[in-house]
């Protein structure tokens, strides 16, 4: 089929992540390889509502690809959910002469282009920038190993502290309701418990597996504790409760919060968004659509946004196991 598509526009919605200037990138190079021309929307679905649009070639994203953040800035658009919301924004794209837009963003951004998709028959593209890694259909979102990098690095400073004053701290990760982020960076940071959404701990069998850890000789300790943990208790108050039955431990909580979501993008991030910016544009080219590209052992492919939409991806089973041995 001829490519009708003369011109691309790209913008980054929902909560931000390393990479997605590195992905921003990638579309606008991509688009200039081909000799598409390519728009900027900042301020996600909102900007694009608002008409708030940038002219973009491959200077312009020059000296980003290790920058945290997105130079388009995201947000979260409450009137996109709307359906005069979205045809403001469809007005808006066509006026411009955009005729296909790529978004980088989470499960949230690509239901939304599901729906603009469903309503005006515009071709759109996804590109998954979460840390959370939560979406079905890639093994890695954009941003998700710079956090776990930047998890790992936090809690070794925290331990040096930890060790020092034999204390137990908790850490709470973000990973909104998935536990990837801590159950990874807790196996990498050797933590000695990781509370997680998808498995109930339960209070008792934490304070069991501390003592066995105080009486096999350790004098401090981390639990790892995913924000969206279900053991009942938030940090603060498991903190209290286990003051309250270990006299043991002298007991302190970190919430490391959306340091979390910033940092210069890892390698793995950088290559990962320029790959997927180059799978998202020829896409477009070649009449895809409401597709998000992804990662499956190590090979880009697509997901049909219906699908990636749609539940969780599940947690690692065999990475649960090895994360109990290593607690021994
Ligand atoms: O989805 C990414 C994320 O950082 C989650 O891990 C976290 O729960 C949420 O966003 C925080 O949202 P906000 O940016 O609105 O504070």
């Amino acid at each position: 089929m001829a490519n009708t598509i003369k011109k691309i526009a790209v913008l980054t919605s929902g909560g931000d992540s390393p990479g997605m200037n590195a992905a921003i990138r990638s579309v606008v190079r991509t688009c200039a390889y081909h000799s598409i021309e390519c728009i900027g929307i900042y301020r996600g679905y909102e900007g694009m509502i608002e008409g708030d649009f940038l002219e973009m070639d491959a200077r312009s994203v020059k000296g980003i690809i290790n920058k945290g953040g997105t130079i388009l800035k995201s947000a979260r658009s409450k009137e996109f959910r709307t359906k005069e919301g979205r045809e403001k924004a469809h007005t808006q794209l066509v006026k411009a002469g955009v005729d296909a837009f790529v978004v980088i963003g989470g499960d949230g951004s690509f239901t939304g282009a599901m729906v603009f998709n469903s309503e005006f028959n515009f071709p759109v593209m996804g590109i998954p920038g979460t840390i959370d890694n939560d979406i079905v259909g890639t093994s890695h979102t954009l941003g998700y190993d710079t956090a776990l990098n930047t998890v790992v690095e936090a809690i070794d400073k925290i331990r040096d502290t930890a060790s020092s004053h034999n204390r137990l701290f908790f850490v709470e990760v973000m990973g909104r309701d998935v536990g990837h982020i801590a159950l990874n960076a807790g196996v990498g940071a050797g933590a000695e418990e990781i509370l997680i959404p998808e498995e109930d701990l339960g209070l008792d069998r934490l304070l069991e597996s501390l003592r066995r850890s105080k009486a096999s000789g350790k004098s401090s300790s981390i639990v790892v504790v995913a924000e969206g943990d279900k053991i009942g208790k938030n940090v603060f108050e498991l903190k209290d409760y286990v003051e309250e039955n270990m006299s043991e431990y002298e007991v302190r909580v970190s919430v490391l919060g959306h340091m979390q979501r910033g940092g210069s993008p890892s390698c793995f991030d950088r290559v990962l968004a320029s790959r997927m910016g180059v799978r998202a544009v020829e896409g477009l080219l070649n009449g895809e659509s409401n597709l998000m590209v992804g990662l499956k052992n190590d090979v880009m492919t697509t997901t049909p946004f219906n699908q990636s939409v749609k539940g969780k991806m599940p947690i690692n089973k065999e990475l649960l196991r090895v994360s109990d041995i290593m607690t021994v």
